[in-house]
Protein backbone atom coordinates (compact mmCIF):
# COMPACT_ATOMS: atom_id res chain seq x y z
CA UNK A 1 0.00 0.00 0.00
CA UNK A 2 1.06 3.46 -1.03
CA UNK A 3 2.51 5.41 2.16
CA UNK A 4 1.72 8.94 2.49
CA UNK A 5 1.45 11.94 4.85
CA UNK A 6 -2.09 10.26 5.98
CA UNK A 7 -0.25 6.30 6.41
CA UNK A 8 2.07 8.52 9.18
CA UNK A 9 -0.76 10.74 10.49
CA UNK A 10 -3.32 7.25 10.95
CA UNK A 11 0.21 5.42 12.82
CA UNK A 12 0.43 7.87 15.30
CA UNK A 13 -3.49 8.01 16.48
CA UNK A 14 -3.15 4.23 16.46
CA UNK A 15 -0.17 3.63 18.09
CA UNK A 16 1.55 2.10 15.13
CA UNK A 17 5.61 1.96 14.56
CA UNK A 18 6.65 4.02 11.69
CA UNK A 19 10.01 2.67 9.86
CA UNK A 20 12.25 4.96 7.45
CA UNK A 21 15.64 4.23 6.23
CA UNK A 22 17.94 5.97 4.12
CA UNK A 23 18.87 5.20 0.08
CA UNK A 24 20.19 7.33 -2.08
CA UNK A 25 20.27 5.51 -5.18
CA UNK A 26 17.43 2.95 -7.23
CA UNK A 27 18.37 -0.39 -7.03
CA UNK A 28 18.52 0.32 -2.89
CA UNK A 29 15.17 1.89 -2.91
CA UNK A 30 13.85 -1.16 -4.36
CA UNK A 31 15.05 -3.40 -1.98
CA UNK A 32 14.06 -1.31 0.99
CA UNK A 33 10.20 -0.49 -0.82
CA UNK A 34 9.66 -4.12 -1.46
CA UNK A 35 10.81 -5.35 2.22
CA UNK A 36 7.30 -2.61 3.73
CA UNK A 37 9.46 0.43 4.82
CA UNK A 38 7.42 3.12 5.17
CA UNK A 39 9.42 6.07 4.27
CA UNK A 40 12.63 6.27 2.41
CA UNK A 41 14.92 9.20 3.05
CA UNK A 42 17.19 10.79 0.55
CA UNK A 43 19.33 11.96 3.87
CA UNK A 44 22.45 14.88 2.92
CA UNK A 45 24.47 12.25 4.91
CA UNK A 46 24.73 11.20 1.42
CA UNK A 47 27.65 13.92 1.60
CA UNK A 48 29.05 11.15 4.05
CA UNK A 49 28.44 7.62 2.74
CA UNK A 50 28.05 8.31 -1.11
CA UNK A 51 30.72 11.16 -1.44
CA UNK A 52 33.07 10.60 0.87
CA UNK A 53 33.04 14.43 2.62
CA UNK A 54 33.18 14.74 6.40
CA UNK A 55 30.50 16.29 6.56
CA UNK A 56 27.12 17.45 4.91
CA UNK A 57 27.82 20.62 4.59
CA UNK A 58 29.14 20.43 0.58
CA UNK A 59 25.98 18.60 -0.10
CA UNK A 60 24.56 20.64 -3.05
CA UNK A 61 20.63 21.05 -4.90
CA UNK A 62 21.72 18.98 -7.56
CA UNK A 63 23.16 16.48 -6.03
CA UNK A 64 20.09 15.73 -3.48
CA UNK A 65 17.85 15.73 -6.87
CA UNK A 66 19.63 13.46 -8.65
CA UNK A 67 19.80 11.12 -5.97
CA UNK A 68 16.09 11.85 -5.16
CA UNK A 69 15.20 11.02 -8.30
CA UNK A 70 16.95 8.25 -8.71
CA UNK A 71 15.28 6.99 -5.17
CA UNK A 72 11.85 7.85 -6.71
CA UNK A 73 12.05 5.43 -9.48
CA UNK A 74 12.46 2.67 -7.16
CA UNK A 75 10.25 3.33 -4.68
CA UNK A 76 6.44 2.21 -5.67
CA UNK A 77 5.24 2.65 -1.77
CA UNK A 78 7.68 4.24 0.74
CA UNK A 79 6.97 7.89 1.49
CA UNK A 80 9.78 9.32 -0.69
CA UNK A 81 11.58 11.99 1.97
CA UNK A 82 14.17 14.39 0.45
CA UNK A 83 16.63 15.91 2.59
CA UNK A 84 17.07 19.85 1.87
CA UNK A 85 20.81 20.71 1.93
CA UNK A 86 22.50 23.23 3.62
CA UNK A 87 22.06 26.86 2.55
CA UNK A 88 18.83 25.92 0.66
CA UNK A 89 16.60 27.17 3.25
CA UNK A 90 17.91 28.97 5.88
CA UNK A 91 18.74 31.88 3.53
CA UNK A 92 15.18 32.88 2.94
CA UNK A 93 11.59 31.61 2.87
CA UNK A 94 11.95 32.52 -0.83
CA UNK A 95 15.00 30.29 -1.88
CA UNK A 96 13.40 27.51 0.64
CA UNK A 97 9.91 27.78 -1.45
CA UNK A 98 12.09 27.61 -4.34
CA UNK A 99 14.19 24.60 -3.60
CA UNK A 100 11.48 22.42 -2.02
CA UNK A 101 9.77 22.88 -5.28
CA UNK A 102 12.89 21.86 -7.05
CA UNK A 103 13.40 18.50 -4.78
CA UNK A 104 9.23 17.58 -5.74
CA UNK A 105 9.62 18.50 -9.43
CA UNK A 106 12.78 17.28 -10.14
CA UNK A 107 13.65 15.02 -7.57
CA UNK A 108 10.39 13.91 -7.43
CA UNK A 109 10.51 14.08 -3.58
CA UNK A 110 6.90 13.01 -2.07
CA UNK A 111 8.09 15.25 1.31
CA UNK A 112 11.44 17.55 2.20
CA UNK A 113 13.13 17.47 5.48
CA UNK A 114 15.06 20.23 6.86
CA UNK A 115 17.06 21.46 10.21
CA UNK A 116 16.19 23.39 12.51
CA UNK A 117 12.68 24.95 14.83
CA UNK A 118 12.01 28.53 15.48
CA UNK A 119 14.73 29.92 13.33
CA UNK A 120 13.03 28.19 10.09
CA UNK A 121 9.61 28.07 11.43
CA UNK A 122 8.47 30.71 8.45
CA UNK A 123 10.17 28.76 5.54
CA UNK A 124 8.30 25.61 7.05
CA UNK A 125 5.17 27.36 7.01
CA UNK A 126 5.81 28.91 3.59
CA UNK A 127 7.00 25.50 2.09
CA UNK A 128 3.39 23.96 3.66
CA UNK A 129 1.44 26.30 2.25
CA UNK A 130 2.65 25.45 -1.21
CA UNK A 131 1.45 21.98 -0.19
CA UNK A 132 4.89 20.67 0.41
CA UNK A 133 4.82 17.68 2.82
CA UNK A 134 7.47 18.71 5.82
CA UNK A 135 9.18 17.21 8.02
CA UNK A 136 11.43 19.03 11.02
CA UNK A 137 14.69 17.64 12.27
CA UNK A 138 15.74 18.60 15.91
CA UNK A 139 18.27 17.99 18.28
CA UNK A 140 21.68 16.74 16.50
CA UNK A 141 21.33 18.60 13.07
CA UNK A 142 24.48 18.11 11.17
CA UNK A 143 24.11 21.02 9.04
CA UNK A 144 24.95 23.11 12.44
CA UNK A 145 27.99 20.42 12.75
CA UNK A 146 30.33 23.88 13.01
CA UNK A 147 28.07 25.78 15.43
CA UNK A 148 27.65 22.70 18.08
CA UNK A 149 31.35 22.05 17.91
CA UNK A 150 30.85 18.29 16.84
CA UNK A 151 29.15 15.30 16.76
CA UNK A 152 27.59 15.61 20.41
CA UNK A 153 23.85 14.36 22.45
CA UNK A 154 21.56 17.46 21.94
CA UNK A 155 18.88 18.98 24.52
CA UNK A 156 20.90 17.86 28.05
CA UNK A 157 20.74 20.90 29.95
CA UNK A 158 17.20 22.46 31.04
CA UNK A 159 17.37 25.20 28.13
CA UNK A 160 18.54 22.74 25.34
CA UNK A 161 15.90 20.56 26.35
CA UNK A 162 12.90 23.53 26.85
CA UNK A 163 14.08 24.81 23.22
CA UNK A 164 14.27 21.52 21.44
CA UNK A 165 10.24 20.64 23.33
CA UNK A 166 9.08 24.19 22.09
CA UNK A 167 10.90 23.87 18.85
CA UNK A 168 9.09 20.40 18.24
CA UNK A 169 5.61 22.47 19.20
CA UNK A 170 6.43 24.99 16.70
CA UNK A 171 7.18 22.47 14.05
CA UNK A 172 3.84 20.71 14.69
CA UNK A 173 1.72 24.32 14.90
CA UNK A 174 3.50 25.64 11.36
CA UNK A 175 2.14 22.05 9.99
CA UNK A 176 4.92 19.60 9.64
CA UNK A 177 4.10 16.79 9.43
CA UNK A 178 6.50 14.50 11.30
CA UNK A 179 9.80 15.14 13.49
CA UNK A 180 12.78 13.68 13.11
CA UNK A 181 15.31 13.76 16.62
CA UNK A 182 18.47 12.60 16.27
CA UNK A 183 20.67 12.40 18.96
CA UNK A 184 18.67 13.56 21.90
CA UNK A 185 17.73 11.86 25.35
CA UNK A 186 15.26 9.17 25.29
CA UNK A 187 13.62 10.79 28.26
CA UNK A 188 13.62 14.14 26.19
CA UNK A 189 12.32 12.27 23.22
CA UNK A 190 9.55 10.69 24.84
CA UNK A 191 8.28 14.44 26.53
CA UNK A 192 8.21 15.55 22.90
CA UNK A 193 6.68 12.11 21.16
CA UNK A 194 3.96 12.54 23.87
CA UNK A 195 2.99 16.54 23.74
CA UNK A 196 2.58 16.16 19.59
CA UNK A 197 0.11 14.83 17.84
CA UNK A 198 2.49 14.67 14.58
CA UNK A 199 5.13 11.58 15.30
CA UNK A 200 8.34 11.49 16.01
CA UNK A 201 11.52 9.60 14.26
CA UNK A 202 13.67 8.95 16.30
CA UNK A 203 17.58 8.11 15.39
CA UNK A 204 19.50 7.82 18.86
CA UNK A 205 16.27 8.87 20.51
CA UNK A 206 15.47 5.48 22.72
CA UNK A 207 12.43 3.52 21.70
CA UNK A 208 9.37 5.29 22.82
CA UNK A 209 9.59 7.51 19.10
CA UNK A 210 6.59 7.06 17.22
CA UNK A 211 8.90 5.85 14.56
CA UNK A 212 12.78 5.36 13.87
CA UNK A 213 15.27 5.96 10.99
CA UNK A 214 18.91 4.88 10.43
CA UNK A 215 21.27 5.11 7.53
CA UNK A 216 20.63 2.19 5.29
CA UNK A 217 25.01 1.76 5.43
CA UNK A 218 24.92 1.79 9.15
CA UNK A 219 22.56 -0.69 9.54
CA UNK A 220 24.24 -3.07 7.05
CA UNK A 221 27.69 -2.67 8.39
CA UNK A 222 28.74 -1.12 5.05
CA UNK A 223 30.03 2.39 6.48
CA UNK A 224 33.04 2.32 8.88
CA UNK A 225 34.44 5.87 9.13
CA UNK A 226 32.51 6.44 12.41
CA UNK A 227 29.87 4.02 14.02
CA UNK A 228 27.47 6.08 16.65
CA UNK A 229 25.88 4.46 19.65
CA UNK A 230 22.85 4.54 18.21
CA UNK A 231 23.52 2.20 15.49
CA UNK A 232 22.34 -1.37 15.32
CA UNK A 233 24.27 -3.53 12.38
CA UNK A 234 21.24 -5.73 11.45
CA UNK A 235 23.67 -7.39 8.71
CA UNK A 236 27.27 -7.07 7.86
CA UNK A 237 27.11 -6.74 4.58
CA UNK A 238 30.65 -4.73 3.83
CA UNK A 239 32.67 -7.97 4.98
CA UNK A 240 30.18 -9.86 2.65
CA UNK A 241 31.04 -7.31 -0.43
CA UNK A 242 34.86 -7.23 0.80
CA UNK A 243 35.05 -11.23 0.62
CA UNK A 244 33.01 -11.21 -2.46
CA UNK A 245 35.45 -8.31 -4.57
CA UNK A 246 38.13 -10.15 -2.76
CA UNK A 247 36.93 -13.63 -4.96
CA UNK A 248 36.37 -11.88 -8.50
CA UNK A 249 39.80 -10.26 -8.25
CA UNK A 250 41.39 -14.06 -6.82
CA UNK A 251 39.37 -15.54 -9.84
CA UNK A 252 39.93 -13.16 -12.38
CA UNK A 253 43.85 -12.95 -12.02
CA UNK A 254 44.02 -16.99 -11.88
CA UNK A 255 41.44 -17.43 -15.32
CA UNK A 256 39.06 -19.09 -13.25
CA UNK A 257 36.38 -16.28 -14.29
CA UNK A 258 34.65 -15.95 -16.74
CA UNK A 259 33.96 -19.53 -17.61
CA UNK A 260 32.24 -21.19 -20.31
CA UNK A 261 28.67 -21.14 -19.10
CA UNK A 262 29.55 -16.94 -19.05
CA UNK A 263 30.51 -17.05 -23.06
CA UNK A 264 28.71 -15.72 -25.88
CA UNK A 265 28.75 -18.07 -28.97
CA UNK A 266 29.21 -17.33 -32.68
CA UNK A 267 28.25 -19.96 -35.73
CA UNK A 268 31.30 -21.22 -36.91
CA UNK A 269 30.13 -20.43 -40.42
CA UNK A 270 30.62 -16.75 -39.86
CA UNK A 271 33.87 -17.34 -37.98
CA UNK A 272 35.10 -19.06 -40.67
CA UNK A 273 35.17 -15.68 -42.72
CA UNK A 274 36.94 -13.73 -40.47
CA UNK A 275 40.23 -15.51 -40.88
O1 LIG B 1 20.87 12.78 6.45
C1 LIG B 1 20.37 11.82 7.04
O2 LIG B 1 20.60 10.65 6.74
C2 LIG B 1 19.46 12.12 8.15
C3 LIG B 1 19.11 11.00 9.07
C4 LIG B 1 20.27 10.67 9.90
C5 LIG B 1 17.91 11.31 9.86
O3 LIG B 1 19.07 13.24 8.31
Amino acid sequence: MKNTVLTFKQAKEKGEKLTMLTAYDYSTAKLIDEAGINSILIGDSLGNVILGYEDTISVTMEDMIHHSAAVARGAKNALVVCDMPFMSYQTNVYDAVVNAGRLMKEGRAGAVKLEGGEEVIEQVRAIVNCGIPVCGHLGLTPQSINAFGGFKVQAKTEAAAKKLINDAKLLEEAGAFAVVLECVPAKIAEIVTKELSIPTIGIGAGNVCDGQVLVYQDMLGMFSDFTPKFVKRFADIGDIMKEAFMNYDKEVKAGTFPEKKHEYTISDDVLEKLY
